[in-house]
């Protein structure tokens, strides 16, 4: 009988600081019949908390910090490309990377590059989208994981799911209700693109 863990997808996770989709990623990973298995975190922040759950779980972990690189973008992601390549990565989950990837990175990794975003994405790109919904007054906001395009949050949708705005939200508690869900789909969307199931269409609606 084949070895199941032989054919997962090998997965590396992006991460700059807290990694609670990375947790929930190395959670979903332990099932015997999940089709990937997370074999690298890598974080630009030495610091990022993230990086002791992984090492605590016996995942291999890799600091690239940005700083020394300075506005050299460039080397910065040729060191992060290495580091992908070290670890034979087939698929790549950015799990609260706080750093823009140039094109030529995004496009390196395309169709093999996940993002999530806490917001039912083509609304609220960017940053404080909890703020910004309860500023615009949406009564529904969730979480969106998407194949990472050159635009920033803007590839194509692999998985969505939304939660309810409540009428005394704080910020706070709407990011809370919106985690809980990040954290199920995540693990989802990477099944689905993991088992072929989701294909990247360059075309599909940004
Ligand atoms: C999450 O809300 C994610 O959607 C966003 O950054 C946050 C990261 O949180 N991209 P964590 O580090 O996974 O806990």
């Amino acid at each position: 009988m084949l070895d199941q863990r032989a054919e997962r997808k090998r997965v590396a996770v992006l991460i700059s600081g807290r990694g609670s989709n990375m947790v929930a990623l190395i959670d979903a990973a332990k099932a015997a019949d999940y089709p990937a298995a997370i074999v690298l975190v890598l974080s630009n922040n030495p610091d990022a908390a993230g990086l002791t759950y992984a090492r605590e779980a016996g995942i291999a972990t890799v600091t690239v910090d940005h700083r020394p690189f300075k506005e050299n973008r460039v080397a910065f992601e040729q060191a992060l490309n290495a580091q992908l390549q070290a670890h034979r990565v087939d698929l790549v989950c950015l799990a609260g990377f706080m750093r823009l990837l140039m094109p030529d990175f995004v496009q390196r990794w395309s169709g093999r590059m996940l993002n999530i975003h806490p917001a039912l994405l083509p609304q609220f790109k960017g940053l404080h989208t909890h703020r910004r919904a309860l500023e615009a007054g949406v009564r529904e906001h969730g979480a969106t994981v998407h194949f990472v395009v050159p635009e920033m949050d803007s590839g194509p949708i692999v998985l969505q799911a939304s939660v309810p705005v409540r009428d005394n939200d704080t910020e706070q508690s709407l990011a809370q209700r919106v985690l809980e869900v990040e954290h199920r789909i995540y693990p989802q969307a990477l099944r689905m693109v993991a088992e072929g199931r989701t294909k990247f269409d360059p075309g599909a609606a940004r």
